[in-house]
């Protein structure tokens, strides 16, 4: 009995084929096989809380994204009859809207045999009384093994922290971070081009971002862990409107160009998008319980004059910036983006309740 049918017979869930008129030549396989394994660094993660991006480093991304690269390329082995998440409880907290990370978090942790509970108001808890997020989180460690987080308030999550003795996950505390999305996005970039995981490599690849760094949390976490990339980013090109004063938080250009990457800014988006190899756009920065959209004078769409190969990246919702369009072009690359969400998460939440080891032997 093959993968899929064996998870029906099982009653699991089977994941639906990727797209292949949009998503080209990637495939997971080419990456897992790029990556060496050095599955003890995935050991740290073991109880531990996901706040930002810089928590992380090239080491053991490399090491997430192969074993995230392991659940795409056989979803199956591991949905039935390992589901090395049974017995386990998720925590899903959303007080923020949410299509993708919420329902990507709640997949990873259904096919990986896991129960969830989700509150989606904050209003049905304690808090609407009064509750402070640091009790919540003290009861939260009777009923659950995880926590995955969003809220509007950007200390939430380390408030939570105070009294947590289960892992909790970032996943998006105000206009801060997003870290997990950011684990997304260089899983896709990786696969699109596995030789750039090569400590070796000579190749490069330039990024437009066309978003304001100071006001988005994708972009934010985005540009933290490119930076433990840095020897495959040629120049990363911030394309803004002129608008957004100040561009970037205090301190968080001159900390990138540390970390090493050698960062521009333009006001032209069409004058750059010939050269660039990824174009990441967003337009969405969240303010307390709502948003606005900036840099809506950009948008992308089939005419827009980009490289032959170049992909697109976008954490969606998307708004008029990214054109429909685009959805049937090679450079669409948003999609997957999305699908690949759910086996990083995989990769994570394996990780931080201590089945590493139970996946690792799964060939
Ligand atoms: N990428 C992202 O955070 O999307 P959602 O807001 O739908 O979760």
């Amino acid at each position: 009995m093959v993968g899929a049918e064996r998870a029906a017979f099982n009653g699991g869930a089977s994941f639906k084929p990727e797209r292949p008129d949009v998503y080209g030549a990637a495939h997971p396989k080419d990456l897992l096989r790029a990556i060496e394994e050095e599955h003890d660094h995935l050991l740290s993660l073991a109880n531990s809380h996901i706040v930002s991006s810089a928590q992380f480093s090239r080491r053991l991304l490399l090491q997430l994204f192969r074993l995230a690269a392991k659940f795409e390329a056989n979803p199956d082995r591991f949905t039935t009859p390992v589901k090395p998440l049974s017995d386990k409880l998720l925590i899903s907290a959303f007080y923020e809207p949410s299509t993708r990370t919420r329902l990507s978090f709640e997949s990873a942790w259904h096919r990986l045999g896991g129960d969830i509970m989700s509150i989606t108001d904050r209003q049905s808890t304690g808090i609407a009384k009064g509750e402070s997020l640091s009790d919540v989180a003290e009861m939260f460690n009777n009923y659950g093994d995880c926590v995955v987080l969003r809220d509007s308030g950007v200390n939430s999550v380390t408030e939570m922290m105070e009294t947590l003795r289960i892992p909790i996950i970032n996943a998006g505390n105000g206009v801060d971070e997003h870290p997990t999305q950011a684990l997304a996005d260089l899983y896709t970039i990786l696969k699109w081009q596995p030789d750039l995981t090569k400590d070796d490599t000579d190749k490069k690849i330039r990024i437009a971002i066309v978003g304001v760094p100071n006001r988005m949390r994708t972009v934010r976490s985005f540009l933290i862990m490119l930076a433990r990339f840095s020897n495959i980013v040629d120049e990363v090109v911030v394309v803004h409107d002129g608008k957004s004063d100040p561009l970037y938080a205090p301190d968080q250009k001159e900390s990138l160009v540390k970390d090493g990457l050698n960062i521009r800014e333009t006001t032209k988006l069409h004058s750059i998008l010939p050269e660039m190899d990824v174009v990441y756009i967003n337009s969405i920065a969240w303010v307390k319980n709502d948003f606005e959209v900036m840099g809506n004078d950009f948008a992308l769409d089939i005419n827009s004059p980009f490289k032959k190969d170049a992909i697109i990246l976008h954490p969606l919702a998307r708004g008029e910036e990214l054109c429909t369009s685009l959805d049937n072009s090679v450079h669409n690359w948003y999609f997957a983006q999305a699908r690949g969400a759910v086996f990083i998460r995989m990769a994570l939440l394996t990780c931080m309740v201590q089945r590493t080891e139970m996946v690792m032997d799964v060939i």
